[in-house]
C-alpha cells in the first residue's frame, strides 16, 4: 500500500518514527510529510533514512512533480500522527499552507488522524469542533489515550502506541472501522501479494513525420488506476505508459509504482509489454492501441506545397498486442485481460460487440465499457461489464475508475489464484 505519514509538531513525533518502521516492515511504501514544526522535533534525515524517500514540508521543492497534488492523489492511505491541535484546526478549515495540509485536501483515500496534545487543548471547544468537522467529512480521528503527558500532568491527549495506530489505520484502509466492526464496503484486499502484473495505459501515437502523429483520446486514467489498485493489493506492478495526459502522469509520479516504462508508439508498447509479460502472472491491456500506422514516416517534416493538395497517407496495420499475448501465452497460467470501448450500432449492442471481441481476441477476460454520453474518455466515472473468453458475463461494475479497477482485480486476482492452485507457479 502507498501510505502518506503526516507528522505534525509535538514531542510525540518520536513515536511516529516507530510507526514509520512498523509500516515499512509490513511491506508498505511510506512517504513522510512532516510539518515545519515536526522537523524541529525529528529532522528530515531520520525520516528519509527510514522511509527511503524525501521528507519535506515544502511545496516549492520538486515542483515539476506537483507534489502538493500528486502525493494526496497517489496515496492509498493517509495517517497523521501525531495530529496537533493546530494541524486539526488547519485541516478542518481546509488550509493548504504546507505540503501536509495540501496533501490532505487532495487525498481521496481513507484518512486517519491520531491527535496528541495537552488535555486542556484536546478538551477545548475549538478542538472538539474541529474533530467533529473532520469526522463529519469521513476522517477517522482516533481517540487519544489517557496517561502521562510531556510534563508532570496526566489526562487524555496522549498519542496511542504506534502498533495501535498502525492496526487501526490499516483496518480503516481495508474498510473496517478498526474497532472490530465489519464494514459493508471491504476495501482493497492483499490478494495480489507475490504476484507480478503488467498494465498498459494511455494511447499509442504513430508518427506521420517528426512533428505529427496519429493518436487517440485516451488519458490513461483507467490504466493508471488499475496499476495503483494492483499495487495497493500487494502486486509488483510494471506500468507501460503511453502518452498519459499530464494530470494522470502526475498521479503516477506520486504513486511509487515498482516499474514505469514510458512508450510512444505501438511497436514500443508491444516490446515493453512483452518483455515484462515474460514473468507476469497477469497482463492488463488497458491502453488504447492505434490500429494503424503510416507506412512511411519521413525523417523530415512534410511541407505544404502551395497549390498542391496533401499527399494521401498510406497506412499499414499494427500488430494486435492483446491477441498476440493471448495466443503466445508467454508464461504458463498467465491471465490476459483486455479492454473494449464500444458504442452500440445497427449490428449490435455494446455487450454484443464486447462478447464477439472477447471470442475473437482469445483473452481470458475482457472489460467492456460503453463510450460516449459523458462516460469513458477523460471523465472519472465508468460503467463496465467483464466477460470471459467465451463471452459470458462474469462481473459488472460502475463508479469511479478506481472502483472499476478494484472490481476488475476482484475477478482477475481470483482467476490468477485458481490457476496457481491448479499448478501454475507464481512468479515470486
Ligand atoms: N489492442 C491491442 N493491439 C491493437 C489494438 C487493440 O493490444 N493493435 C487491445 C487494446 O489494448 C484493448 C483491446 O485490444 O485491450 C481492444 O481494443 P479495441 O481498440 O477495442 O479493439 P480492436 O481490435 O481495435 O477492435 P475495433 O475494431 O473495435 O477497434
Amino acid at each position: 500500500m502507498r501510505i502518506v505519514l503526516g507528522v505534525s509538531g509535538g514531542v510525540a513525533a518520536y513515536k511516529a518514527v516507530l510507526l514509520l518502521r512498523l509500516l515499512r516492515e509490513q511491506g508498505h511504501r511510506v512517504r513522510v510529510v512532516p510539518t515545519a514544526s515536526a522537523l524541529r522535533f525529528v529532522g528530515a534525515p531520520t525520516w528519509e533514512a527510514l522511509s527511503g524517500e524525501p521528507a519535506t514540508d515544502q511545496v516549492f521543492e520538486d515542483v515539476e512533480h506537483v507534489p502538493h497534488v500528486a502525493l494526496g492523489q497517489g496515496a492509498d492511505l493517509v495517517v497523521v500522527a501525531p495530529a496537533t491541535a493546530d494541524l486539526l484546526a488547519r485541516a478542518a478549515s481546509g488550509r493548504a499552507d504546507d505540503l501536509l495540509t495540501s496533501t490532505l485536501l487532495t487525498a481521496r483515500c481513507p484518512v486517519v488522524m491520531a491527535p496528541a496534545m495537552h488535555t486542556e487543548m484536546w478538551e477545548h471547544a475549538a478542538t472538539q469542533a474541529n474533530v467533529a468537522t473532520l469526522r463529519g467529512r469521513g476522517v477517522h480521528v482516533i481517540e487519544p489515550a489517557s496517561g502521562r503527558l510531556t510534563g508532570a500532568d496526566t489526562g487524555p491527549g496522549r498519542l496511542p502506541e504506534p502498533d495501535e495506530i498502525a492496526r487501526v489505520a490499516l483496518a480503516v484502509a481495508r474498510g473496517s472501522d478498526g474497532e472490530g466492526s465489519p464494514s459493508a464496503a471491504v476495501g482493497p484486499e492483499r490478494d495480489l501479494v507475490g504476484r507480478r502484473v503488467v498494465v498498459s495505459a494511455g494511447g499509442t501515437r504513430e508518427p506521420i513525420d517528426p512533428v505529427r502523429f496519429i493518436g487517440n483520446r485516451s488519458s490513461g486514467r483507467q490504466g493508471v488506476e488499475l496499476a495503483r489498485a494492483a499495487s495497493a493489493r500487494g502486486a509488483h506492478v510494471t506500468l507501460v505508459a503511453a502518452n498519459l495526459s499530464p494530470d494522470v502522469a502526475a498521479l503516477v509520479d506520486g504513486t511509487g509504482l515498482d516499474d514505469v516504462v514510458t512508450v510512444e508508439t505501438t511497436a514500443q508498447l508491444r516490446d515493453a509489454v512483452r518483455a515484462a509479460a515474460a514473468s507476469a502472472d497477469v497482463v492488463v491491456m488497458a491502453a488504447a492501441v492505434a490500429d494503424f500506422r503510416p507506412a512511411h514516416a519521413p525523417g523530415a517534416k512534410i511541407k505544404k506545397v502551395p497549390g498542391r493538395g496533401p499527399e494521401p497517407i498510406a497506412l499499414v496495420e499494427n500488430p494486435d498486442v492483446l491477441a498476440e499475448l493471448a495466443h503466445d501465452r508467454l508464461r504458463a497460467g498467465q491471465v490476459v485481460v483486455g479492454f473494449a470501448a464500444e458504442t452500440g450500432d445497427a449490428d449490435g449492442s455494446v455487450l454484443d460487440h464486447g462478447r464477439a471481441k472477447a471470442r475473437r481476441k482469445g483473452a481470458d477476460l475482457l472489460v467492456v465499457n460503453a463510450v460516449g454520453e459523458g462516460r469513458g474518455f477523460g471523465v472519472d466515472a465508468n460503467d463496465v461489464t467483464v466477460v470471459d473468453g467465451s463471452g459470458e458475463v462474469v462481473a459488472t461494475a460502475s463508479g469511479s475508475k478506481r472502483e472499476v479497477a478494484d472490481a476488475v482485480w476482484d475477478v482477475a486476482a481470483r482467476v490468477a489464484a485458481d490457476r496457481a492452485d491448479a499448478g501454475a507457479v507464481p512468479a515470486e
